[in-house]
C-alpha cells in the first residue's frame, strides 16, 4: 500500500485523525514515518505510541532551508514515502522538497483559501469580520497556501468567537476532511489538471 510521511510541528491532532483511519482500514495505506522540527512536538509522541518511526529534525542544525529539506527528503525516501502530509508543519518548504514529491505533498490550512493564507488564519478571519471560515486541504506548490484545492469545509464564525473557539470549531472539520483527502489519494482518485483537482469515481471491475 501507499506509504505516507507526515511532517508536523505541534500537537498532531490531524496526524492522529489519519492514524485512526489507517488503523481501522478506512485508509488503505501505511504511515511510514513522522518528522517534526520541534523536539517537544506531541506529534512525535503520538507516532511512537502507534509504532511509527518518529524523527526530530532540528532546523537549527542545518545551514539553511534547502539543506534542511534535503535531510527531510532523504528520510522520507529512506522509508519509501510516496505521499507527504503536512500536518501543522509550520515551516516554508523549498523546491528541494517540492521537486522530490511532485503533486504528492498535501497541506491543511485553517481557512477557506484563497482567503487568509499564511500565519494566524483564524485571527485574520476574525479581524476581517468574516461570517464563515473553515479549512482547506490542498496540494502544495511553490507559493504559500496557493496550491490546487482538494477539499474544503465551512464553519460559521460566531460573534463571541476568540481565536481559540474558532480554531476548535475548524479543527472538527479538519479531522474529517484531511483523512478523506488522504484516502482519495491512496485510492488513486485525485486527478490534477492545472489548478483543478477532480475526484474520480472508483473504477468498477464488474461488467
Ligand atoms: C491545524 O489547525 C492546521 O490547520 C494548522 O495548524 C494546526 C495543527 O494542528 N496549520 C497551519 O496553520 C498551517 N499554516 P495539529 O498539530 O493538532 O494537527
Amino acid at each position: 500500500p501507499l506509504k505516507i510521511g507526515v511532517l508536523a510541528s505541534g500537537n498532531g491532532s490531524n496526524l492522529q485523525a489519519i492514524i485512526d483511519q489507517v488503523e481501522t482500514g478506512v485508509i488503505q495505506a501505511r504511515i511510514a514515518c513522522v518528522i517534526a522540527n520541534k523536539s517537544d512536538a506531541f506529534a512525535l509522541e503520538r507516532a511512537k505510541r502507534h509504532g511509527i518511526p518518529a524523527f526530530f529534525l532540528d532546523h537549527r542544525a542545518f545551514a539553511g532551508r534547502e539543506a534542511y529539506d534535503a535531510a527531510v527528503v532523504e528520510t522520507l525516501r529512506g522509508y519509501g514515502v510516496r505521499l507527504v502530509v503536512l500536518a501543522g508543519f509550520m515551516r516554508i518548504i523549498t523546491p528541494v522538497l517540492l521537486e522530490a514529491f511532485p503533486l504528492s505533498i498535501m497541506n491543511i490550512h485553517p481557512a477557506l483559501l484563497p482567503a487568509f493564507p499564511g500565519l494566524h488564519a483564524q485571527r485574520q478571519a476574525l479581524q476581517y469580520g468574516a461570517k464563515i471560515s473553515g479549512c482547506t486541504v490542498h496540494f502544495v506548490d511553490e507559493g504559500t497556501d496557493t496550491g490546487p484545492i482538494v477539499i474544503q469545509a465551512a464553519v460559521p464564525v460566531m460573534g463571541n468567537d476568540t481565536e481559540e473557539t474558532l480554531a476548535a470549531r475548524i479543527q472538527v472539520e479538519e479531522h474529517r476532511i484531511y483523512p478523506q483527502a488522504v484516502r482519495l489519494f491512496a485510492e488513486g482518485r485525485l486527478q490534477v489538471v492545472g489548478r483543478k483537482v477532480t475526484i474520480t469515481d472508483v473504477i468498477s471491475t464488474q461488467s
